[in-house]
């Protein structure tokens, strides 16, 4: 296998960043396909947290080109000070490491405000979105009228690219009661930023097959999770692109052959950020135990992660979305002390047992889940870099799992550092 495809199986924070990081030892090129600053991966190396959201994970490793796709939602401002911020902590960046996709749709100020307001109106019904401005730069996108970073390029196009934008958004404003975008501020916020990113622009599905050609191994990095993706998630509490490993090869430029081997990321346990339906939540001493041990906490937002039960009707059903060939069981040492595990096998809806999740959203919030009982383990498995050094009960907790999601687990990982993982079967190699 020379290309990987990294994807979330549950609802985002499963560990991505962790495990990219780790791959991209094996890897030359490290590609996000989608979504854009929603996404908080975090690596930890010798000590060293870095916490990525645009950028991807490969950018810390010296050599390794990182590339940001078509697929992605870029904030122009944010990605400067990102890459301000990685500098800050001794990553060189440039165009010999980092190329930004040039047919890439931007985010502008006007869609995290709009973000923000419609949250703000939805009142109860919100979704708890980050407030990145992803769903309404993704509107634009679909609605034939949004930014490009090329756009950028021509100062002669672009007051025309604005005024079509603004005569969506203005109106759109008005009936809100906020005031209007002046097109000349936009133009000049605009010219003001592009020099920070149009040094990394570049025609990246050109660049992705030169490198395939070339033989080097391709590691494209999914960010959010299966249940978070706008068709298979639980919408509408959703994000507002493909989560899926297909979306890979549509936000990059690659096609579907080039994604030779899905490695699927589920945490030994579940957690969930903002709004919607979570049948195996907990709101009890375990669950908050969880979150405490976990450190579930937001990477991008702060706030506290909904914790509960794993769930194997649900990562079953992530492995067939994106045809997952193996998973990296993450966080296995949150659950270690406790005296017994619960894993949904399946739910119980009006009274019928089903295995998969509903499409309906009253459907999906009533299912309750049906729970398995194993008893748990007393040892540390924090930090164990070998199968050897995981306690029985352990490993026959993730030999079940695979039984019941009908995959291997082919990594597991013991720890926010790097190298606490262990490898059972390297995907780059299969
Ligand atoms: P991502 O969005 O999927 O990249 O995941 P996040 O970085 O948002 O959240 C995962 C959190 O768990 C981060 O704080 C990681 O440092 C941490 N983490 C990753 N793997 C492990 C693990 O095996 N054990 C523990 N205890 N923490 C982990
Ligand atoms: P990573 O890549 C967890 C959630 C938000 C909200 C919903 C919609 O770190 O796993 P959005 O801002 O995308 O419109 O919010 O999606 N969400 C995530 N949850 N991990 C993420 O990314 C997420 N990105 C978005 O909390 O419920
Ligand atoms: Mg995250």
């Amino acid at each position: 296998m020379t290309n990987v495809v990294v994807i979330g199986a549950q609802w985002g924070d499963e560990g991505k960043g962790k495990i990219v990081d780790w791959l991209s030892e094996r890897a030359d090129v490290v590609v996000r396909f989608q979504g854009g600053a929603n996404a908080g991966h975090t690596l930890v190396i010798d000590g060293v947290t870095y916490k990525l959201s645009l950028l991807p994970s490969g950018i810390v490793r010296a050599g390794k080109m990182a590339v940001i796709g078509n697929g992605v939602v870029i904030d122009p401002w944010k990605l400067a000070d990102e890459i301000e911020g990685i500098r800050q902590q001794g990553v060189e960046v440039s165009r010999e490491n980092l190329r930004i996709a040039e047919n890439a749709t931007l985010i502008l100020p006007l869609h995290r405000e709009l973000d923000g307001l419609r949250e703000q109106l939805a009142g109860k019904g919100k979704i708890g979105t980050t407030g990145r401005g992803i769903g309404p730069a993704y509107e634009d996108k679909v609605g034939r009228r949004a930014i490009r970073v090329h756009d950028l390029v021509n100062e002669e196009t672009l007051p025309r690219k604005i005024e079509r934008l603004l005569a969506h958004h203005n109106p759109l404003r008005r009936g809100l009661g906020v005031e209007e975008i002046d097109p000349e501020e936009l133009l000049r916020q605009l010219k003001d930023i592009a020099p920070k990113i149009l040094p990394y622009m570049d025609c990246v599905w050109q660049l992705l097959d030169e490198h395939k050609r070339a033989g080097r191994r391709i590691l494209f990095e999914g960010a959010q999770g299966t249940f978070l993706d706008i068709d298979h998630g639980t919408y509408p509490f959703v994000t507002s692109s493909n989560t899926v490993a297909g979306n890979a090869a549509t936000g990059s430029g690659v096609g579907p052959s080039t994604l030779e081997f899905v490695l699927g990321i589920a945490k030994a346990y579940t957690t969930r950020v903002g709004a919607g339906p979570f049948p195996t939540e907990l709101n009890d001493e375990i669950g908050q135990r969880i979150g405490e041990r976990g450190r579930e906490f937001g990477t991008v937002t702060g706030r506290a992660r909904r914790c509960g039960w794993f769930d194997a009707v649900l990562v079953r059903q992530a492995v067939k979305n994106s045809g997952v060939d193996g998973i990296a069981f993450t966080k296995l040492d949150v659950l270690d002390g406790l005296d017994e595990l619960k894993i949904c096998v399946g739910y119980e809806l009006d009274g019928e047992r089903i295995d998969r999740l509903p499409a309906g959203q009253g459907a999906q919030a009533r299912v309750k889940p049906i729970y398995e009982t194993m008893p748990g383990w007393q040892e540390s498995t924090y930090g164990a870099r070998s199968w050897n050094d995981l306690p029985a009960q352990a490993v026959k907790y993730i030999r079940h799992i695979e039984e019941l999601i009908e995959c291997p687990i082919t990594l597991v990982s013991t720890s926010p550092e790097r190298e606490d993982t262990i490898l059972v079967k390297d995907p780059f190699e299969d």
